[in-house]
Order: structure tokens, then sequence, then C-alpha cells
């Protein structure tokens, strides 16, 4: 093996590993690509349900999360889920949008792999799976990785391997290691799109594990309209999901339950039924009506309430305050907030700057998106961006 047997080495044939690699290779570069799973796309493979919701036709920077909002605007410019899409039609892969701008196979997770896999060979792309890379090494711009029995070498290195979350499946701080070698900085990665647990006194509402009705979540700044699961553990769903990205250990998590309800609803309801329980005139599940109307501790019937009181419970039911005490962790986790730090990083090419030649893409990089098709999309724009430059 001589130091210009490949261009470019590729670690990590996940979403944005195959999409860098045969963008590289159809631009003519020899390009390897090494996984330690014995089977390219993992993830791909289980997202979506299996059926890959592959990316999300509002994409837009400020659905992204990290230390520096400004980073991504460049790759998802120059790759849309307009290009995405033309390529999966180009493969007559049968889509549909589900909700929200979310766009899933009609038919399976599989095809996507192997489109990736089918454009990886057109550029000529060698992809080897199955061992671990044991070492990487840089001397006079030239990376070497030790992968199964021998080293192999080249001028380009791309960091592709992801982040953390669900460990189970391969996933591993690898990424971070690599790029803590290289000097790179790391911004606490912490697990994301991930249901969020309760303990002290919200611990009751664990008793309505399977209970789902649609509310606006709010943390911080972030609000999200989408329907709110709780579990035996406490929150999930995709409000609570969406939610998790921007939630702080410590801080509250504030959910309006009737988030369509309009000002002034629960004395209108009293004008109008007197008669009915608050429990019964909640429009929710009734396990959560009974459970919040418990809670607000206004028994008997509307009728004998006071207005100031309803007032009151109606601003408590559209701030309802939970102080989650942890999350489910990277085990349970969709995503990472959190990676390599951008300042690292030219956002045009995702070339670390004090090191020439060494990439970093999709989820491995600060950068997070929304639940619902956000993260593929950076991960096919990342690797565009950075298949195009080495
Ligand atoms: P990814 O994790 O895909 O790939 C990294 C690759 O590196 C893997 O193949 C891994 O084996 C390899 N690797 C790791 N460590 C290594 C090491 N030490 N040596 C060699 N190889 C190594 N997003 C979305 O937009 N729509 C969706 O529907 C879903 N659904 C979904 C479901 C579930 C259950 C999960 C866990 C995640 C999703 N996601 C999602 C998120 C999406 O899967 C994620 O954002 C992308 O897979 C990230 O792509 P990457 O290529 O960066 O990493």
């Amino acid at each position: 093996m001589t130091a210009t047997d490949y261009d470019a080495i590729v670690l990590g044939a996940g979403a944005a590993g195959l999409m860098c690699a045969a963008v590289a290779g159809q631009r003519g570069r020899r390009v390897l690509l090494l996984d330690h799973a014995e089977q390219v796309g993992k993830k791909i493979l289980i997202s979506g349900g299996g059926r890959c919701n592959f990316t999300n036709i509002h994409t837009a920077p400020d659905r992204y999360i990290s230390a520096n909002p400004h980073f991504a605007k460049s790759a998802l410019a120059r790759y849309t889920p307009a290009d995405f899409i033309a390529l999966v039609d180009t493969y007559g892969i049968a889509h549909h949008e589900k909700t929200l701008g979310q766009l899933f196979c009609d038919g399976s997770a599989k095809q996507i792999v192997a489109m990736l896999l089918e454009e990886c060979a057109k550029g000529g792309v060698e992809v080897r799976c199955g061992q671990p890379v044991r070492a990487v090494t840089h001397a006079d711009g030239i990376f070497s990785v030790a992968f199964g029995d021998r080293p192999v070498r080249a001028s380009n290195l791309v960091i592709a391997t992801g982040g953390p979350s669900i460990p189970k499946m391969g996933a591993t701080g690898f990424a971070y290691d690599l790029a803590r070698q290289f000097g790179l900085k790391i911004v606490e990665p912490r697990p994301s799109l991930v249901p969020l647990t309760l303990g002290g006194d919200d611990v009751l509402f664990r008793d309505l594990s399977g209970v789902a009705t649609p509310v606006e979540a709010h943390a911080g700044k972030a609000a999200f309209r989408e329907a709110a699961l709780f579990t035996h553990k406490g929150l999930s769903g995709p409000a609570i999901l969406q939610i998790s990205s921007y939630w702080r250990p410590g801080d509250p998590v504030t959910i309006d339950f009737l988030p369509a309800a309009a000002p002034g609803w629960l004395i209108d309801a009293k004008r109008a039924r007197p008669r009915a329980t608050l429990a019964a005139t909640l429009p929710l599940p009734d396990r959560l009506a009974q459970t919040l109307a418990e809670r607000l501790a206004l028994p008997g019937e509307l009728g004998a309430q006071t207005d100031r009181k309803l007032a009151d419970a109606e601003a408590r039911l559209a701030r309802w305050t939970f102080r989650p005490n942890g999350t489910e962790g990277f085990a349970k986790a969709e995503v990472t907030v959190g990676g390599i730090s951008t300042a690292n990083l030219s956002s045009q090419t995702m070339m670390a700057k004090s090191v020439p030649g060494l990439y970093a893409v999709g989820e491995a990089v600060d950068v997070t998106g929304w639940l619902g098709g956000y993260n593929f999309q950076w991960a096919w724009a990342s690797g565009y961006a950075a298949g195009q430059a080495l």
C-alpha cells in the first residue's frame, strides 16, 4: 500500500459517510469507505419505523441546534431536500409526505441504503465493513488508518462515525476521540430527541402510561405543538422528543394541555354546563382529565366555582409545569446534541481549519436537527459538502 492508493478514507458508512463517499467517488476521487459494523447504514434501515423519514421539505437552518446557528446554512443551501428527492426519484423509490413535511419511503428504508450503495459503486468506492478501526495517525500530510490486517493511507480523512446515540446499534463516541486526537474541540454531547423522566411530585403522572394527547410543549424559548405521550418513566411523544433537544437538567418543561382553546373557555363552559364537573369538561383523554382535575382541586360542579378559580385553573392547564429529573439517555436518544465544534470546521467544506485534509460530517458534528427527517437532511448535505471538497 502506498500513500497514493486512496485520495480519501471515509470512516463510518452511515448516512453522511455513504453520501460523502459517493459524491467524492463520482468526482473521480479514489475513496475507501470503512465501518466496524457488518452492515452499512444500520440507522437508515431502522429509521422511520423501517420506512426512513429521509428528509423534510421544510428544512431550514433555524430547525437545527448548534453552538453556531449559522454554521449549517451553507451546506443546507447547497444540497437541499429537492436534491435528495430528485436522487430518490431517479431510482424510482416511491415516497409520500406523512405529516409536517416529513417524507417517507412507501416501501422500505432498504431502498435508500441500496440507492446509496449504488451511488458509491458508480463512483468506484471501495466499501469494507466488519472490523474495528484500531488507530489513526497523521504524518507528512498522509492519514494512516489501522483497519483489519493492514494499514490504509490517504491524503484526506473524513470522520463520519456519528454520535453515541443507541450504542447497542454500534454507535460510539469514536468521532470525538478522533477529533480530540487532532486538537478539535467537542461541544458537550447530550442525548436528544429522547424521552424525559419524571420523579418527585410529577411521579403520579407515570400512572397515565399510554395516554397521548396533542399539546404545546415549551422549554426555554422553544415550543412544539404535537402529541405528548405519558410513559411508565415519564414523558415522550413527538412534542416531548422535540423539546428534549432544548431542555437542560434542572429546567422545567411547561405543557399547554389545550393549545387550541380560546381564552376564557372554562368560564364559558361553566355558563353552558354548570352541572358538569371539571374532569367531565376537560376535552382530554379520561384518565388525564381525571388526574389534572384532581390536581387542580376543584371538586363538584363547575357552577359552584368562582370565575376567578376557573381562570386560575385555565392558566395552570395552559402552563402545566413538569420538572423532569432526567432523560432516558443515549440508549433511547434518536440523536446527539453537541459534538465536534463547528468553530473548528469550515462551513463550506466541513474541513478542519487546523488540519488540512481532515473532515467531519453528519451527526458527529455539533449540528442537530428537529425530529422529522431533518437529521438525515443534515447528513446528506454535510456529506455532500465534504464529498465536493476533498
Ligand atoms: P450514523 O450513525 O448513521 O453512521 C455512523 C456509522 O459509523 C455507522 O455505520 C457506525 O457503524 C459507524 N461507526 C461508529 N463508530 C465506529 C468506529 N469506531 N469505527 C468504524 N465505524 C464506526 N433521522 C431522520 O432524519 N429521520 C428518521 O426517520 C430518523 N429515524 C431514526 C430512528 C432511530 C431509532 C435513530 C436512532 C435515529 C434516527 N434518525 C432519523 C437519526 C439519524 O439516524 C441520524 O441522524 C443519522 O443516521 C446520522 O448519520 P451519520 O452518518 O452521521 O451517523
